[in-house]
């Protein structure tokens, strides 16, 4: 072994020395994530339709940054008995992936079904549970069947009710197999930016668009629940939705940006939070206010924000039967002027352009003391995952909550210490929440099992404890040093003062 590679081991080992042990409860899940067009491949075989997706790198191909596509991505549709593989070799004890609308209905609609795809889904599947291993199934993480997009895709209510065709279809052919059910990972991201930024499909109608998407987000995770509830609670499933949330902290104590900062918690997870998990549901008021009043300044005759009727207000509220949570790094909240106004510095001219920064009236930053990453959003900021447990704690009346993703992205390379101390610092924050404020979380999954198609980052933004190399003729995954210290939080359910770095990383047997 290299002096280096002594030096580095002995480093780490000794900083865990010094930190008293912590550990989750026996009953505490441990698992990893993926999904679909971030990993599958084969966006054009077997039957699987196009997704938006497919549509937008193929066509923007400048607007992803190493000018990639998802084509092939780390070719899972083959290798899912690799990738199985592996997961069980880090000894969690479930899977959290999605299943492609369009491999399944390949123009989104049920009059056709694409039996491949359902063969496919039920060997992944199959393979999982025989390797032991808990499948938890996003329905939807972002890859919307391109035909429906035609339609105007989430800002078209019609959505909702092919949404709740393709969930119940899942529900028939894999609710014996699977018990825990995601319905949408971040609508946030995948309304904001989709239609109010640069994802798919880049409709880029911030402050309109967005809000008319989660909208029909939130209509259709409500009746796919009650559809579940109706037709499949013989199942005893758990069904879910998966919201994001960076912490958001007021960047100085004034009462300005106290207030900017839990308008902009409202404004984010709030958005879908507050209609599923409070106490009155609907719009949180805080948005409903200032987007109300906007609108009407705006000239509008209505607000951009769509009204739900008191029937779908109780329909979508309390629609869980836990809350998945994403979280990976903090920003700064201020104030800015006057919530809509924004005087232009070329021409003077007061700015009222509807848009959903304007509707929220702050502006994030992050520190530049804090640790940075490989993506340029993610700076390391553990404290902030306490304090946005504590905060949904409190603002929701201490909901079940599952970790649905929390990870990071650092250069390739197997001896990845940063990742290491990321996940580290993160889970130990986690422990806090729980063990010392009471918060209600009972899993973890870290963000990814390998290095994927990090969406407009293509493969330039590596999250794996798995690394792949993309230069390799058959895609070959490694265990990264972080997969040997996850195994060992996995299978003592504790973080190690000092862990075994001895990792199988033999992938053939
Ligand atoms: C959230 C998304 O769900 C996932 O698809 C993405 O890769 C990670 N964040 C990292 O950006």
């Amino acid at each position: 072994m290299s002096l280096l590679i002594v030096f580095i081991l002995t480093a780490v080992i000794s900083s865990y020395a010094a930190t008293p042990k912590q550990c989750f409860d026996n009953t505490f899940h441990f698992g990893v994530g993926s999904s679909a067009l971030q990993t599958e491949g084969a966006w054009n075989l077997s039957g699987k339709g196009e997704s938006i997706w497919d549509r937008y790198s193929h066509d923007n191909q400048d607007l992803v940054f190493d000018h990639t596509n998802a084509d092939v991505a780390t070719d899972s549709y083959h290798k899912y008995k690799d990738d199985i593989r592996n997961i069980k070799k880090l000894g969690v004890t479930f899977y959290r992936f999605s299943i492609a609308w369009s491999r399944i209905l390949p123009t989104g609609l049920i009059d056709e079904i694409n039996e491949d795809g359902i063969k496919h889904y039920h060997a992944v599947i199959d393979e999982l549970l025989k390797e032991g291993i808990k499948p938890m199934v996003t329905m939807y993480h972002w890859d919307l069947p391109q035909s429906l997009q035609e339609l105007g895709g989430w800002t078209n209510p019609i959505i909702a009710d092919y949404f709740v065709d393709y969930a119940r279809v899942l529900l028939q052919n894999f609710g014996g197999k699977v018990n825990t059910w995601v319905t949408f990972n971040e609508p946030y991201s995948f309304c904001h930016d989709g239609y109010g930024g640069l994802y798919a499909p880049g409709t880029r109608s911030s402050g309109r668009h967005d809000y008319l998407c989660g909208h029909n987000v939130l209509r259709a995770h409500g009746m796919a629940f009650r559809m579940y509830e109706k037709e499949f609670s013989h199942l005893k499933a758990s069904v879910s939705i998966t919201l994001n949330m960076s912490w958001l902290e007021p960047a100085t104590t004034s009462v300005d940006d106290q207030a900017a900062a839990e308008r902009a918690r409202q404004f984010s997870f709030g958005w879908f939070g507050h209609p599923i998990l409070s106490k009155d549901g609907d719009y949180p008021p805080a948005m409903r206010e200032a987007i109300n009043r906007n609108s009407r300044i705006q000239g509008f005759n209505h607000s951009r924000l769509p009204t739900f009727t008191p029937e779908e207000v109780a329909m979508i509220k309390k629609s869980y039967h836990f809350v998945g949570l994403n979280h990976y790094t903090t920003f700064l909240v201020r104030l800015i002027l006057a919530g809509i106004c924004k005087v232009s510095k070329r021409s003077g001219i007061i700015d009222t352009k509807p848009s959903y920064e304007n509707d929220v009236g702050a502006i994030l930053r992050q520190s530049p003391t804090w640790p940075k990453t490989n993506s340029s959003w993610l700076k390391v900021v553990p404290w902030g995952f306490r304090k946005a447990l504590n905060w949904i704690k409190n603002t929701y009346n201490n909901p079940r909550l599952f970790i649905t993703e929390n990870g990071v992205s650092y250069e390739a390379g197997l001896q990845d210490v940063k990742r290491v101390n990321y996940i580290e610092a993160y889970l130990r924050s986690v422990h806090d929440a729980i063990y010392k404020d009471g918060c209600n979380v009972f899993g973890y999954t870290y963000w990814s099992l390998m290095d994927n198609y990090e969406w407009m980052r293509g493969y330039s933004e590596r999250f794996g404890l798995f690394e792949v190399d993309y230069k390799s003729s058959n895609l070959t995954r490694s265990a990264r040093l972080s997969a040997a210290f996850y195994s060992t939080v996995a299978r003592t359910k504790c973080i190690p003062d000092n862990f075994n770095y001895n990792f199988n990383n033999d992938t053939n047997n």
